[in-house]
């Protein structure tokens, strides 16, 4: 089985000052067995990927373009993540596809392009809790699976985040039961899509209000292969503790 992985995401959050942050995570987190990807905003992804040279942490963008390069002001392709030292970035996040109206279908671009690049994507689905309510979160993440994922994908090119959009920045989570039926589901489409050796191997994170105190009971979930962790990422002693609970 491939490492559980555990990633960080600093969205429009900080400057050179958390660069310190990220020296002291790199140290509370030297003999962590979990794989570590923090994602800081593009302005810093190099000097932070450099703060962690020699250590096991990697670096991650929050977006791509679906390009590789071209007229495309202020975006940024896979290949150039990869050139400042990312080895992941995360597609599809619910504030990509409510800020900037990203498609399934433009995910899918990006997700492809990161994958040809040499980067791990990883691909955010998740319901709103309009759809929730409804009890429409299956149907919900079961197209959003189907059309933001390409072809080919497998456990070492991509990972897939469950992050319900009502769990973001709000404390609230699932229930244990409800992150295990969904994740079972995701689980299932992705062998069925890609067979069981493939489908088994891409891990499966869970993401929205992860925190220290509640990370022990989420890594237990079943099909739970990590997390995606936003607020309580910025903090190295929070993002720590919780890195220790899915070791
Ligand atoms: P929070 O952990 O702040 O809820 O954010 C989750 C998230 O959106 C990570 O991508």
């Amino acid at each position: 089985m491939p490492p559980k992985l555990v990633v960080g995401n600093w969205k429009m959050h900080g400057g050179a000052e958390e660069l310190a942050e990220a020296r002291d995570l790199a140290r509370r987190s030297a003999d962590a067995k979990c794989q570590i990807v923090v994602c800081p905003p593009a302005t810093l992804l190099n000097r932070l990927d450099r703060e962690f040279e020699g250590t096991r942490l990697a670096t991650g963008g929050q977006d791509c373009h679906f390009g590789r390069t071209g007229a495309h002001t202020g975006d940024i392709s896979a290949a150039m993540l990869l050139d400042a030292g990312a080895r992941f970035v995360i597609v599809g996040h619910s504030e990509r596809r409510s800020d900037h109206g990203e498609t399934s279908a433009q995910v899918r671009s990006k997700a492809d392009a990161a994958i040809d690049a040499g980067l791990v994507a990883v691909v955010c689905i998740g319901e709103t809790e309009d759809e929730r309510d409804k009890g429409m979160e299956l149907e919900v993440a079961g197209t959003q699976l189907e059309e933001s994922v390409p072809g080919g994908a497998d456990g070492d090119s991509l990972a897939v985040a469950y992050e319900p959009v009502w769990a973001i920045g709000t404390g609230r989570t699932p229930s244990i039961a409800d992150i295990e039926a969904m994740h079972d589901f995701i689980r299932s489409r992705l062998i069925e899509r890609f067979g069981e050796t493939a489908g088994r191997a891409i891990r499966l994170l869970y993401g929205g209000s992860v925190k220290p105190g509640n990370a022990e009971s989420i890594s237990g979930a079943r099909n739970v292969d990590g997390c995606l962790v936003g607020g309580a990422s910025l903090t190295a002693s929070s993002f720590a503790a919780i890195i220790d609970a899915f070791e």
